[in-house]
């Protein structure tokens, strides 16, 4: 296509503002604007302002929900042996090379307002540990503690990309080895304003931000990873995201599940705090297992409770999963397309004028559409979700205070090693609420999974003390 026809088409669907500055651009500031717009699938755009945007949109359809089978934690002695066979099980796929780790970290981590990518953050309850580091760690002792090579695959976004790559050089890959590590950046969507309009971040630019994380499984496949995976050997991939600092990274008997049950995708899932929490709820949708968001989750049915009081979609997702290689290949091989969903959110663009718009606090001049990692569920063909315990799994940086923040992050960590060590046998000094009296951090390379731990027993931990393990 040439520029003329480019013209064309932005014109044939409305959206011809785009060239307002054109004729004031230097040849590179033209190039950068071109090559942003021969990307845009203007039709896409069109049909999702139609969706979501359109003064006549349709209401979205209330989905029929039903509750999904879930592996709730054990009780019976029968439930605590088939972990063990499931935690054998993972543990032989690990030893046998079959696991590799995939990160996703191309978010621009808003709510949190952090500068640098949100894995840089420094998370350690005592020191300067960034959640990059944390991850970097367990998969180094992951790698010790099953002697496999257990690559790790990260994907960024346009947005922070370089800065991430900068990030792991400046480290040394944290020891774990250039080449077991690789990076595959996700594709951007345009922003548009409310009324579906592209905006333009600046004059020879558009706004672009990353498509979400679903995302990932396009860009697993289209960078090569995916097939860089195949050749070491790789059919498991345990998926995560980079702000939960918890996240028990490969767990055992969560991949063991998955290959018993011959999935192709599995998910891991925390009872609710309570039926406000804003997570998205697993369950059957329209007969199919998903995930429908917390604000698509009608308020009665999140309200709705069995006879004994609990919530009856008490299972919320959170993010991690296991996925089969052949899975992503086969959904990738097929032309896939995930759902897209649309956010309101805070743009950085040019008004008419040129000038950069100033936003009040909060303002949400824009919307961004991004498809989401889950609605994978459905595409397939074998599903397994496993109920963990959110203490030890599940520790997210969402927001710079108040619920899920570095503070509750941290504390939650130091709550997480300190009952690593108590069943030990080691006494944790305590405040009267229980929780402890103290600041622990355990490295990743001294304790997994809580285990090891036992030289500790004689530890003495004042009150008010540090504890670096
Ligand atoms: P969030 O939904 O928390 O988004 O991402 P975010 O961009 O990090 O933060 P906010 O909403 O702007 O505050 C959950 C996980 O998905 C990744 C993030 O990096 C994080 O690990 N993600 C999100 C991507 O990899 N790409 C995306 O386009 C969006």
């Amino acid at each position: 296509m040439n520029l003329a026809d480019l013209r064309q088409r932005a014109k044939a669907h409305g959206q011809d503002h785009v060239f307002a500055f054109w004729d004031k651009l230097a040849e590179p500031e033209r190039q950068c604007l071109a090559s942003h717009l021969f990307a845009v699938d203007f039709a896409l755009i069109d049909r999702l302002k139609h969706e979501f945007l359109a003064a006549n949109a349709a209401p979205v359809a209330k989905a029929k929900l039903s509750t999904a089978p879930i592996v709730a934690l054990p009780k019976t002695d029968a439930e605590r042996k088939a972990v063990q066979a499931a935690h054998a099980e993972g543990e032989k796929a690990l030893r046998a090379g079959r696991l590799g780790c995939f990160l996703v970290a191309g978010g621009q981590g808003t709510r949190l307002g952090f500068n640098s990518p949100k894995g840089c953050f420094e998370i350690g309850p005592i020191t300067t540990r960034s959640l990059f580091q944390v991850h970097a760690e367990k998969i180094a002792a992951l790698r010790r503690q099953y002697g496999a090579k257990v690559p790790w695959v990260i994907m960024t976004s346009d947005a922070n990309d370089a800065a991430t790559k900068a990030y792991f050089e400046e480290k040394n890959f944290y020891g774990l080895g250039k080449d077991s590590v690789r990076f595959c950046v996700q594709a951007n969507m345009p922003a548009v304003a409310p009324d579906g309009k592209l905006l333009l971040e600046s004059k020879s630019s558009l706004a672009l931000a990353p498509n979400g994380h679903g995302g990932s499984i396009k860009a697993l496949h289209d960078s090569g990873a995916l097939q860089w995976l195949r050749g070491l050997g790789v059919d498991t991939l345990f998926y995560f995201q980079v702000d939960n600092a918890l996240n028990q990274i490969c767990d055992p008997a969560f991949v063991g599940r998955h290959l018993l049950a011959g999935a192709e995708m599995s998910s891991k899932v925390v009872r609710k705090r309570d039926w406000k929490e804003p997570v998205g709820v697993i369950g059957h949708i329209d007969g199919k297992l998903g995930v429908i968001e917390y604000s698509d989750l009608p308020e009665d049915l999140a309200k709705a409770t069995d006879p004994g009081g609990a919530l009856t979609y008490w299972a919320g997702s959170i993010a991690i999963h296991v996925l089969a290689v052949g899975f992503v290949e086969r959904l990738n091989k097929g032309g896939f397309q995930l759902p897209y969903h649309k956010a309101r959110k805070a743009v950085q663009c040019i008004g008419p004028d040129g000038a950069a718009l100033k936003l009040k606090p909060g303002e949400k001049n824009g919307v961004k559409f991004e498809t989401f990692v889950f609605d994978a569920l459905p595409l397939a063909r074998a599903t397994v979700t496993v109920e963990t315990a959110r203490e030890d799994d599940f520790g997210p940086v969402k927001n710079a205070e108040g619920e899920d923040s570095p503070a509750t992050a941290r504390a939650m960590l130091t709550g997480l090693y300190a009952r690593w060590l108590a069943a030990a046998g080691c006494t944790v000094p305590r405040k009267p609420d229980g929780t402890p009296d103290c600041r622990i951090e355990i490295a990743p390379g001294t304790s997994l999974f809580g285990e090891g731990l036992e030289k500790y027993r004689d530890l003495k931990i004042a009150p008010g003390s540090d504890v670096v393990i």
